[in-house]
């Protein structure tokens, strides 16, 4: 964000709270959404929503 870049263009990877990958473990849940299924990539913007979901 110093760079100038808003929180839609900063891209990273939740793929460190996964463990089975497929959505029956629930190890990688965060506010309702599940890392594995829905990402594992996203926005920073995205990941903000998350956590006020928490
Ligand atoms: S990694 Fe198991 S539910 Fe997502």
């Amino acid at each position: 964000m110093n760079a100038g870049f808003d929180e839609g263009h900063i891209i990273t990877t939740l793929e460190m709270r996964m463990k089975c990958g497929v959505g029956k473990c629930g190890r990688c849940n965060m506010g309702g959404h599940f890392i594995c299924l829905d990402g594992p990539i996203f926005t920073l913007e995205e990941i903000g929503r998350m956590h006020s979901d928490v």
